[in-house]
């Protein structure tokens, strides 16, 4: 019986368990055993396994985190980790290896494939939606419907009191999870990191957009969706800064790991599961290196390499809606 190894790396995402899932039923299916590294990378240095047969992994889709753990694992990048890494998989009979992770999981992949001969198949998992070359990664979904729900909390209390809120959501370097929540629940404005690298914003930028949506609309709340690492000392420091520079009363709200937590969406489970699937047909089509994506919903590869070095944009038509025509960033040329 042909051997697969499976494991989930990085930052967990909600989904990762019905991936893991669609691996091991698919694996079954097509008469392929299946063994599970727990930890991520960690599990593969230590030789930390566990057989994964469909019984174990029935039920478990509906919930975020992962059943066989993750972590981030530095020293992985070191060329002794790939080969110990290599040498663990050949003595345990394992002739592929499916990556459940992010970017960073996927480098780890790549420094691995320098050093062992077997299969390497990726299966895209992050909140971050950050990897080139699929229309969308395991999480996404559901982070973004975390951070619209709490935007739209949020919003009830704002609009009570006619505050400006500055919420903070992740994303690491990319504002596809802000852009996304932000158009969801009609906040006002975006601080996304793709924007920041032409045009910083400035606080007094933030406060005539501030004044200006004010004037316009009448007194009211401001909600501003604010991507990790784009204001140094992130919302909190913005928002004392608006008021002690300005005047003008503002309060933060960080939602942190809250946004990997809790039931995967629909769309997220279902992802999951289609890639879970195609990561093991790959495999029996002899492929190697890629990552399974899914693009205008056709199943595809991609080059492990290209998912990191390359970028997606984000959507420019939300971009343009929310810039131009729903919180124009400049006075309007028609009224
Ligand atoms: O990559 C997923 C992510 O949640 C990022 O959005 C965030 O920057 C990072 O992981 C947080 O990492 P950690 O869970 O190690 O604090």
């Amino acid at each position: 019986k042909q051997r697969i190894g499976v494991l989930t790396s990085g930052g967990d995402a909600p989904g990762m368990n019905a991936a893991l899932r669609a691996v091991v039923l698919a694996a079954e299916h097509y008469g392929m055993e299946v063994m599970a590294f727990r930890h991520g990378y960690e599990g593969l240095l230590n030789n930390e396994h566990v057989p994964l047969k469909s019984a174990d992994v029935l039920h478990v889709l509906q919930y975020s985190g992962t059943i066989i753990k993750s972590a981030r694992c530095p020293r992985f990048k070191e060329v002794e980790s790939a080969q110990l890494a290599a040498n663990n998989l050949d003595s345990l009979g394992i002739s592929a290896l499916v990556v459940i992770g992010g970017d960073g999981s996927f480098r780890g992949a790549h420094h691995l494939s320098q050093y062992w001969k077997g299969q390497i198949i990726g299966v895209p998992g992050t909140i971050d939606n950050d990897l080139y070359g699929t229309d969308a990664t395991i999480g996404y979904s559901t982070a973004v419907a975390i951070a619209m729900d709490a935007l739209d909390k949020i919003r009830d209390t704002a609009d009570a009191m006619d505050r400006v809120f500055i919420v903070e959501v992740m994303g690491r370097h990319a504002g596809f999870i802000g852009l996304k929540s932000a158009m969801a629940a009609g906040a006002e404005r975006m601080i996304l990191p793709e924007l920041q690298k032409d045009k910083p914003l400035t606080i007094a930028a933030l406060v005539k957009h501030i004044k200006r949506v004010e004037e316009v609309r009448g007194a009211g709340s401001y909600v501003m969706v604010l991507s990790e690492h784009q204001w140094p000392g992130g919302a909190v420091a913005l928002s004392e800064q608006l008021e002690a520079e300005y005047n003008m009363p503002c309060r933060p709200c960080l939602l942190g790991h809250i946004q990997r937590g809790g039931p995967p969406t629909p769309s997220d489970r279902v992802l999951a599961s289609e890639l879970g699937v195609h990561a093991v047909e790959l495999i029996l089509q002899g492929k190697t290196e890629v990552m399974a994506g899914i693009k205008a919903g056709e199943m595809v590869e991609v080059p492990l390499v290209d998912t990191w070095t390359k970028k997606n944009p984000l959507d420019a038509n939300l971009l343009r809606i929310q810039h131009e025509i729903f919180n124009p960033v400049k006075k309007s040329t028609r009224s």
